[in-house]
């Protein structure tokens, strides 16, 4: 049986919450590779949307294994709310488990992280402020260790671990930012209450999704963000700090690249950006206008609005060969609806330079131009459409330039927010 990844294509928000849930229905398991509660996605139980950060959409299906691997970042308090809302709403969540190896995002991490952007000022890079930088900064930085999951399981493994940390925090804290020194008992005792919650579910995570490959049975692999604020391939500095593209996958969960059987890569059909940074297809005009309001594109995470533009074509063709996509899902395809005409951009130019696919120093697309193409509107609600047939001879030629220029097929097409209004091809 398959395993799967899915990807975000573009700068995050692609919908692969949606995708996932849709594969998490015949999945025995959904594996989180990467981030923390930077993401989010929304799942309506019932009658009412509920949005998450950390929990993978497939908490729902009952009999899907809902892990959070080894690469993701967990904020214990974020989560809590998450696993009470639930089981409010009647989701159990025994489907849960998380990885011992994952980072624990501490309060701390969070102070900094709004104390390192307010300092940046108008450099800032447009953080979700969810602590994710300071969070792997830890991680990486190995000594005073960070402190993991598993490190919650032990009162006073924990208490050491924190007055480690604060050590170093408290003097960045106090002589950076003129901000007050914090006490080790009040750490743990903000994050107290969430413990007992959390705990019960972390496990040895790939030992997990390990039983599920030897037992051929289907895994999905969930990104979050998006290929382009991949720290190693996004547009750096304004990129999250860790690994959305697809060998992400391999890293955060031990799954190793040659058992990986499909990477489907999500593309909204048009493209937005949240936070600084490049974005040569940007729209600064009622159009763009449009695109936000039609597509409500304002952040799950932060309530921002997004940045958006015409379909990025560049970075499509780009992410899907970083990622390795054998298809591609295209979402919001409605949000097109009204135009009279759609553009893709399909050149940059940069400096008298045509290039076809993102330039390894990114600095570079501060000055790039898009060159688009244009093609007819399909000016016709798609909504209702259940078969590729069903959709405007327009709108399928559209979807069908971009699995052109991805250089893998079209798996799918996302005409609504409902389950139900995704076509499969
Ligand atoms: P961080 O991940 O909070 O450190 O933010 C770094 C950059 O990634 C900022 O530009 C954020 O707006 C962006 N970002 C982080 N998470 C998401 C996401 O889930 N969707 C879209 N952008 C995101």
């Amino acid at each position: 049986m398959p395993v799967k990844v899915v990807v975000g294509a573009q700068w995050g928000d692609e919908g692969k919450g949606k995708i996932t849930d849709i594969l998490a229905a015949e999945a025995n398991a959904v594996v989180r590779y990467q981030g923390g509660s930077n993401a989010g996605h929304t799942v309506v139980v019932g009658d009412r949307e509920f949005k998450l950060h950390l929990i993978p959409s497939g908490i729902l299906h009952e009999d899907t294994l809902c892990i959070m691997a080894s690469g993701t970042i967990i904020d214990p308090i974020c989560l809590a709310e998450e696993i009470n809302g639930l089981r409010e709403r009647g989701v159990h969540c025994d489907n849960l488990r998380l990885s011992g190896n994952a980072h624990v995002i501490m309060p701390y991490h969070r102070l900094l992280d709004a104390l390192e952007e307010e300092a940046r000022g108008s450099a800032s890079i447009g953080t979700t402020r969810r602590g994710i930088g300071p969070t792997y900064t830890d991680k990486t930085r190995r000594m005073p260790r960070g402190i993991r999951m598993v490190d919650l399981l032990d009162q006073e493994v924990l208490r050491a671990a924190v007055a480690d940390q604060l050590e170093l925090k408290n003097a960045i804290l106090q002589h950076i930012y003129g901000h007050a020194p914090l006490d080790t008992d009040e750490v743990i005792e903000e994050i107290a209450d969430a413990l007992p919650i959390i705990t019960p579910y972390v496990t040895d995570a790939r030992a997990i999704v390990r039983g599920c490959l030897d037992r051929d049975e289907t895994v999905v692999l969930e990104g979050a963000q998006g290929t382009f604020l991949d720290l190693d391939y996004g547009t750096y500095p304004y990129v999250t700090s860790s690994h959305p593209v697809a060998g992400g996958a391999c890293l955060g969960t031990g799954v190793a690249p040659t058992e990986i059987d499909e990477t489907i890569a999500v593309a909204k059909a048009y493209t937005t950006r949240v936070g600084a940074g490049a974005f040569p297809t940007e729209l600064h005009d009622e159009c763009g206008d449009g695109l936000r309001e039609r597509g409500a594109e304002y952040g799950t995470t932060t309530g921002r609005p997004r940045r958006c533009g015409w379909l990025d074509g560049v970075a499509l063709r780009t992410s899907a060969e970083i990622n390795g996509a054998t298809g591609i899902a295209v979402t919001k395809l409605d949000v097109l609806d009204e135009l009279a005409t759609v553009k893709i951009a399909v050149n940059y130019e940069v400096g008298g330079e045509r290039l076809e696919r993102m330039p390894e120093n990114l600095d570079r697309l501060e000055g790039a131009t898009a060159i688009y193409e244009e093609l007819p509107g399909w000016q016709r609600p798609i909504s209702e459409a259940k078969s590729p047939a069903e959709l405007p001879a327009e709108a399928r030629a559209y979807v069908d330039r971009m699995a052109e220029i991805a250089g893998a097929p079209v798996l799918a097409v996302s005409v609504g927010a409902s389950r139900e209004q995704t076509v499969w091809f």
